[in-house]
């Protein structure tokens, strides 16, 4: 049976081209011009610059290439080629290892796999660092948040150390339901704070830098140098300033059906979340099988109901556990607690 509903992808835009669609020709104004001053990719990047509070913005055709340049103009203006990021930070685990090979960077993995970085992770790090990245949150570990006053105690430290600071918010948006201050608070502690159109967004793809102007101006340059420069990407950045207007609002009711989801798990015990309660709307539900068995049954459960459990299983040292990653986003909302604490019964019914 084709998917008909799905806990795992937040955005039906990207499973239903003609919604997409739809959708774009419900929002455009006819007299949107596709490309200039007020073409929908530099109305998005104002926007963003001006939500960020930053003096600029810049379009990316994707967050890996986003920042990957702000790790390369920080080293090189400091003469240093060394990063720190957490070892499951995305640059490190799933960009294979682009700064390295196109830009000459080193990454120094900082703390444990499994936990938050530290300000005693950072500050025992020896060599001279061009950058330090946060993830926020960090995916791979179930969407973790440091508390707000370590994440101040952190980034200023190493400030001081001369290391430019780099955010990873490709879940900006999530995080700061946790942190529940104004985005200008969260981005004044980083100097290039990187976002993602197309994840809490829900948009089809597509990233933008906030920076200084400077910066930004730099930036232009290598993203027309690594081709980056997509003439048309007014359709990315279109989806993208709906998602700002529809979906922002709606992200605090994403994380509490989280919460609300996450109790529900915890208290029936088949199965357990990481966090306990969620700080975002992104949570990991860790299962008692084996990956395996966990593929087959979603694939056993899809089959009978068309509902989508989970995209990618993700192992555990112990082979007969796995754990999966939850974002509530509008398709989620369209599960109550109940009825995911059902879903997961079936899926370890199927497991054996
Ligand atoms: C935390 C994080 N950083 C960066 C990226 C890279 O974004 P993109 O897919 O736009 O290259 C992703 C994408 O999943 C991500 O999850």
């Amino acid at each position: 049976m084709p998917v008909q509903r799905s806990l795992f992808l937040h955005s039906d835009l990207r499973r239903r081209p003609q919604e997409m669609l739809r959708r774009m020709s419900e929002m455009i104004d006819p007299d949107t011009p596709a490309h200039g001053p007020d073409g929908p990719v530099a109305v998005l990047e104002r926007r963003m610059a001006s939500l960020l509070d930053k003096q600029a913005a810049v379009f990316f055709p994707s967050g890996t290439m986003a920042q990957q340049v702000a790790l390369r103009i920080h080293a090189d203006r400091r003469g240093r080629r060394a990063f720190a990021a957490h070892p499951q930070s995305h640059l490190e685990v799933w960009e294979h290892r682009g700064y390295s090979v196109v830009h000459g960077l080193r990454c120094h993995p900082t703390g444990d796999r499994h936990r938050l970085m530290t300000l005693a992770d950072l500050t025992a790090i020896g060599e001279p660092l061009a950058a330090v990245v946060w993830e926020l949150p960090q995916r791979d570990i179930g969407g973790l948040l440091p508390e707000w006053d370590d994440l101040v105690a952190q980034t200023s430290a190493m400030r001081e150390r001369g290391a430019a600071i780099h955010l990873d918010g490709a879940r900006l948006w999530e995080a700061q339901t946790y942190y529940a201050r104004p985005f200008p608070d969260i981005t004044a502690l980083f100097d290039t704070a990187y976002v993602s159109l197309y994840k809490a967004l829900q948009g089809t793809g597509g990233a933008v830098l906030a920076t200084d102007a400077d910066f930004a101006a730099e930036a232009r340059v290598w993203r027309r140098r690594l081709g980056g420069d997509v003439y048309d990407a007014w359709p990315l950045a279109l989806v993208a300033l709906h998602g700002l207007d529809t979906l922002l609002p709606r992200l605090p009711s994403h994380r509490d059906h989280a919460i609300a989801i996450a109790a529900a798990i915890n208290a029936d015990g088949a199965a357990r979340t990481v966090p306990n309660p969620p700080q975002t709307p992104l949570f990991h539900i860790h299962l008692p099988i084996g990956p395996a068995a966990a593929e087959r049954a979603a694939a056993t459960v899809l089959a009978a109901t068309g509902v989508e459990l989970l995209g990618r299983v993700r192992t555990a040292p112990d082979p007969d556990r796995c754990s999966f990653e939850i974002t509530v986003g509008e398709n989620a909302m369209a599960f109550t607690p109940a009825d995911v604490v059902e879903l997961i019964h079936d899926l370890l019914r199927h497991s054996g």
